[in-house]
């Protein structure tokens, strides 16, 4: 099969979309680089790039402050930038929308706020096995703080959530759940609708990791109705730094603030200090302002592509390399869940999963070796780590043939 037979029979013209990210014309060794690592992170496209030239360029100044022209024209951008990442979402109010610095920043707001506010001795939290450690350590930190209990949903061998172990475990005791949408070491997609609805109806709110949902499917936040929702943008075609969390009205009211600074203020003295309307309450400190306008054009990008045709194309890129991967004798899938998304996680024989990236890293293959961040499902399924291959819309088959290829001379070397 040629590049352009692999390339042109998609969904989406993806020759012509991955000129739109000028990174995938590197050359890694002298060889065309091969990006299948966008779990950890995405490339840009050109409009992100831009943006963020031309924030610094043209208007770079602080939002929310000055008078003054610039000051007004930085304000009205990320403010802009908000209402499209509300109206991407479908969030009813644009002050529901958060900037973070990312999920991880989003999850510990949520878990210091709200455990704050609504923890004590004796409740439990409830989060799954397969949560990545952003969604474990938050929680085991005010967990410890209150004297609360954190009880974790059991994984099956395929690497499915067992979804009888949820029903036993949320009992009166249990104040939130906390669930990722998308695993980053196993690529399951979890039943999050089902989630929401069995917690919601013993009146327990949920919080939603979507790291590795945002950027494959379409989450309209009314519809699946989660009281908390937190991505980054760097995994969404954004830039690093930047995230949102995604909060009910109802709740962030109810919450107090996280951090304490300039901006999360109404009026402050020595005796008291009053705090600023949403979202501003959670917005200490000058923000990342040019991260959130890109984030906004990454937004308008994925948008301008379609999120419906950015899934059909990365489901038939992913199927084509779980059926090209399959015939690889000794290789073992890690998780085999009926609902998956972008991420592949396998092991090759003996082979360590640190040797065979290394190995497929000097044929310009990137992949992410190691835990993932998901110690806790490396010790389930009793192994060091797994290589991942992760994949986004603007990866093609034949980086995929690469990909089998260049496993196969690693097995040739090691085995
Ligand atoms: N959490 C990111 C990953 O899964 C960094 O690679």
């Amino acid at each position: 099969m040629t590049n352009s037979e692999t390339i042109t029979d998609s969904v989406l013209d993806i020759e012509k979309i991955r000129r739109d990210f000028p990174i995938l014309k590197t050359k890694v060794y002298g060889k065309p680089l091969i990006y299948l690592d966008n779990a950890a992170t995405t490339q840009k496209p050109q409009p992100v790039l831009e943006s963020l030239h031309n924030y610094y360029t043209h208007y770079n100044s602080n939002v929310h402050r000055g008078v003054h022209f610039l000051s007004q024209q930085a304000t009205e951008a990320y403010e802009v930038a908000r209402r499209k990442i509300a109206g991407y979402i479908n969030a009813r109010h644009e002050h529901e929308i958060i900037f973070t610095k990312g999920t991880t920043n989003g999850i510990n707001l949520v878990a210091a706020s709200f455990g704050k506010k609504f923890l004590k001795a004796g409740d439990e939290v409830l989060i799954s096995a397969m949560e990545h450690h952003s969604n474990i350590v938050p929680w085991q930190l005010i967990c410890e703080e209150k004297g609360a209990t954190l009880k974790v949903i059991p994984i099956d061998e395929a690497g499915e959530l067992k979804m009888d172990g949820f029903d036993e475990l949320l009992t009166d005791k249990v104040k939130i759940v906390a669930v990722t949408y998308v695993s980053n070491s196993l690529g399951t997609v979890n039943p999050v609708h089902e989630i929401i609805q069995k917690a919601h109806a013993v009146n327990v709110p949920v919080l939603i990791d979507a790291a590795q949902a945002i950027q494959h499917m379409p989450i309209d936040i009314q519809q699946l109705d989660a009281d908390f929702l937190a991505f980054s943008g760097h995994k969404i075609y954004g830039p690093t730094g930047v995230g949102i969390l995604y909060g009910k009205e109802k709740w962030l009211n109810e919450m107090p603030p996280y951090e304490g600074g300039g901006d999360m203020i109404k009026n402050v003295t020595f005796a008291k200090t009053t705090y600023n309307e949403l979202p501003f309450k959670f917005e200490a400190g000058t923000p990342d302002i040019s991260g959130g306008i890109a984030l906004g054009a990454a937004i308008d990008y994925v948008q301008h592509v379609g999120i419906s045709a950015i899934q059909q194309a990365e489901e038939e890129v992913v199927a084509y390399a779980y059926d090209r991967l399959s015939a690889i004798p000794s290789l073992r899938f890690i998780g085999d869940a009926k609902h998956r998304s972008g991420a592949i996680s396998f092991l090759v024989g003996n082979i360590h999963p640190f040797d065979l990236g290394e190995i497929l890293d000097k044929q310009s293959i990137a992949v992410r070796t190691g835990h993932h961040c998901t110690q806790p499902v490396m010790d389930f399924f009793q192994i060091p780590g797994t290589v991942r291959a992760s994949f986004a819309f603007y990866n093609t088959k034949a980086e995929v043939d690469a990909l089998v290829d260049g496993i196969e001379k690693a097995k040739r070397m090691l085995e």
